[in-house]
């Protein structure tokens, strides 16, 4: 008798925000970077998306996504590269065991909802892909490590690699033209620095006017100022960066985290025509951190902003007060901005585990 059972499986997967940016492709096909980059983990109790996989012969549309509770697009190539990489993996299990159901032959329905603003500067792509790829990896039993699994990931969104591990998390630019050695690698674990917090300010949940791939693309055509961040900024602040860590040195971490920031937009502003992601309370946001450290005497608190207008501050628990009682009451000062009038708002830790 023919098969028609539903096979299902679902996870989570966080979000990761770079402090040493992935900005440019050396092969869009493959997503391959310019340069490598390292993010931090943060803890999926607060941002994370959660994705259902189910397979069946009984499906008669072919695979399908529903993002958000709205059909979405299956059919373009970075999508198709994933699923074509983890149907292969399985495809060579059910050839060495003939007893396992021939699950890669069947559609797969995807069901994935991320808890926080989608396309808007706040990793989604890096959470919804890591779930993506895991979700199916769970539904196929693959035997592949999160190593493994983070070059499929790539494939979709470059940045999901790095949400494959928790803590502090390296993606290494490689130099092979097929792409197997542009992988997510651990740095250190979210217990290495414990004290380590982030807090989001959402500046818009809007859906960004330019994605992260055509923003760096553009970048990369037309930005002279790209060629000095690739060849001599981004080698040294991943140098630097992989030293702060280690030492759990946060004063470094901070000011590399901010020049790098800071680099990675002004590449944005230096693009033809310019690209420009961070909007007033973005820019207040900066001038919040700027006067809490200076009222510190030092270095306590570090801001960060991807493609989007959304601030990631990170700081150390023993300054949660002085952060969350300062950036708040400055912010609103400078913007009349209120507390809660624009999402999340949140102090979130650094998630732990090896997802
Ligand atoms: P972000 O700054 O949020 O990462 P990007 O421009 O990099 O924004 O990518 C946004 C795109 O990522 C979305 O338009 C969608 O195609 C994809 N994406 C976001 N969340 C998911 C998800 N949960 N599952 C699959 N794809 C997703
Ligand atoms: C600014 O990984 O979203 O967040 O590979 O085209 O999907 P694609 O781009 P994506 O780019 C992320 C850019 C960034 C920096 C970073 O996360 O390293
Ligand atoms: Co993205």
């Amino acid at each position: 008798m023919a098969d028609t059972k539903v096979y299902r499986a679902s996870t989570t997967a966080p979000v990761n925000i770079a402090v040493v940016k992935y900005w440019g492709k050396r092969d869009p096909k493959l997503n391959l970077p310019t340069n490598s980059s390292l993010s931090v983990t943060l803890s999926q109790a607060d941002l994370r998306t959660l994705t259902t996989a189910s397979c069946s012969s009984s499906y008669t549309d072919g695979d399908s996504l529903t993002l958000n509770g709205e059909a979405s697009d299956v059919s373009g190539a970075r999508t198709q590269a994933c699923f074509r990489e983890l149907r292969s993996r399985r495809a060579a299990l059910e050839a060495v065991d003939t007893s396992l159901p021939k699950l890669s032959a069947m559609p797969v329905k995807l069901v994935s909802e991320n808890n926080f603003p989608t396309a808007a500067g706040l990793a989604s792509s890096a959470a919804g892909f890591a779930a993506l790829v895991k979700a199916i990896a769970l539904l196929y039993e693959l035997p592949d490590s999160p190593s493994e699994l983070s070059l499929v990931a790539r494939q979709g969104s470059g940045s999901a690699c790095r949400s494959l591990f928790g803590g502090y998390v390296a993606w290494r630019m490689g130099d092979k033209d097929d792409g197997s050695d542009s992988k997510a690698e651990l740095i250190a674990p979210a217990e290495h620095w414990p004290e380590m917090r982030a807090l989001i300010l959402v500046a818009s949940a809007a859906k960004k006017g330019v994605s992260s791939t055509s923003g760096m693309q553009q970048t990369v055509a037309t930005s002279g100022l790209f060629q000095q961040r690739i060849s001599k900024v981004v080698p040294a602040n991943m140098a630097a960066m992989e030293e702060a860590v280690k030492g759990r040195d946060f004063a470094k971490f901070a000011e590399v985290t901010m020049r790098e920031s800071n680099s990675f937009h002004a590449t944005c502003a230096d693009t033809y025509p310019p690209i420009f992601y961070m909007n007033d309370i973005s820019k207040a946001a900066i001038r919040a951190v700027e006067a809490i450290n200076a009222k510190a005497g030092k270095t306590i608190a570090a801001y960060t902003f991807d493609a989007g207008p959304n601030c990631v501050v990170y700081y150390l628990e023993e300054n949660a007060s002085t952060i969350l009682g300062t950036f708040y009451p400055v912010l609103a000062e400078v913007t009349g901005w209120k507390e809660g009038t624009a999402g999340i708002k949140s102090a979130v830790e650094i998630d732990g585990s090896l997802v």
